[in-house]
């Protein structure tokens, strides 16, 4: 089935992504008007994978557009750590730059976790770097991973006060699945984190009020894994092979099965995709106030 955007059980992330670049566009103008701040994101790509080339060029304009500078940094794929760490401080050390991503995953000759902890705490608008994850499990002001963050604001958006509600979170990755599940702790939401290893997978989805699959395997869950009238939030993206030989884009959901029973929903693509680089500009945004000590715009605050 083709996912309709103005069908009501359909979560629209494409649409309320574009709503939050807009809201971000404004706020920008008024921080360049009354404070003379225009917000830079750095992008650095090593290498030449065609995903992670066509995710840069992304945010690239979408920063642009909202009235951002963007600053792309693309390496070979056989540049050394050193230069990469090299890169990052002096983009650390630029005015200019207010927010800084390595596009993952990088070449095996480059230490990831070095390179993300070499990126100043404040300008580490993807939210990886130890100091960032610290803060947000410890209920401090942090920069957050942008896709959790996306994932939040939808469900935040369709089901109110997200106080008390069950929500299980499948996945504990450190890009998604934990810093999605601190979040929701956050909001007051008890939270279950499933794995890999978890006994009766389809029983505790079922318990769940707002499920959240962050798991990479296509359509694993089923529609009688989900509660009648539950939040699902798909974060999943699986490119499988479709019997006429293409291919197309799946979520961690059967999407289907999920929608007959779910309340709401979001689909694949669509959902949480689009949520993550608005996100990302509004990590941007938050960072660049901080540093300019400029109070973050009031039509963002609300997020
Ligand atoms: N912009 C976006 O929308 C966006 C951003 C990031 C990721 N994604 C997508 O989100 C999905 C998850 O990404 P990720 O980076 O978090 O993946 P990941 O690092 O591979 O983590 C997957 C998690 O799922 C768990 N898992 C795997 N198989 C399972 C099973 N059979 N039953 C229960 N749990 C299982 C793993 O458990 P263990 O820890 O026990 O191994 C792990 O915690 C992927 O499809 C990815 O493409 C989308």
């Amino acid at each position: 089935m083709n996912a309709k955007a103005d069908d009501p059980k359909i979560i629209d992330g494409k649409a309320f992504a574009a709503g939050l670049r807009s809201k971000i566009a404004t706020a920008l103008a008024d921080l360049k008007h009354k404070n003379g701040l225009v917000p830079g994101l750095a992008v650095v790509l090593v290498g030449e994978d065609p995903a992670s080339q066509v995710y840069v060029r992304n945010k690239a304009r979408q920063t642009v557009e909202v009235g951002m500078i963007s600053f792309e940094h693309k390496l070979p794929v056989d540049t050394r750590e050193e230069d990469v760490l090299e890169l990052v401080e002096r983009l650390n050390n630029d005015d200019r730059v207010h927010g800084i991503l390595v596009q993952l995953p990088l070449p095996d000759q480059i230490d990831t976790n070095k390179v993300i902890g070499t990126i100043d705490p404040s300008k580490d608008v993807d939210g990886f770097n130890v100091i960032n994850a610290g803060r947000l499990a410890t209920g401090q002001d942090a920069l957050v991973p942008c896709t959790p963050v996306g994932c939040v604001m939808l469900a935040k958006d369709r089901l109110g006060d997200l106080s008390g509600v069950n929500a299980v979170v499948v996945g504990r990755s450190n890009i998604v699945g934990k810093p999605v599940a601190q979040l929701l702790l956050k909001e007051n939401c008890t939270v279950t984190i499933a794995h890999s290893r978890t006994k009766d997978l389809p029983g505790l989805c079922r318990t769940a009020e707002l499920l959240i699959a962050a798991v990479g395997r296509p359509e694993m869950i089923r529609g009688d894994w989900i509660r009648p009238g539950a939040c699902v939030i798909d974060v999943g993206i699986n490119r499988i092979a479709t019997d006429e030989g293409k291919t197309r884009l799946v979520g961690d959901g059967a999407f289907q099965e999920a929608y007959e029973v779910a309340g709401a929903i979001t689909p694949v693509p669509g959902g949480v995709g689009p949520m993550t680089i608005a996100c990302l500009l509004f990590n941007t945004v938050r960072a660049a106030c901080v540093s300019a000590n400029v109070d973050v715009p009031e039509i963002l605050k609300s997020l």
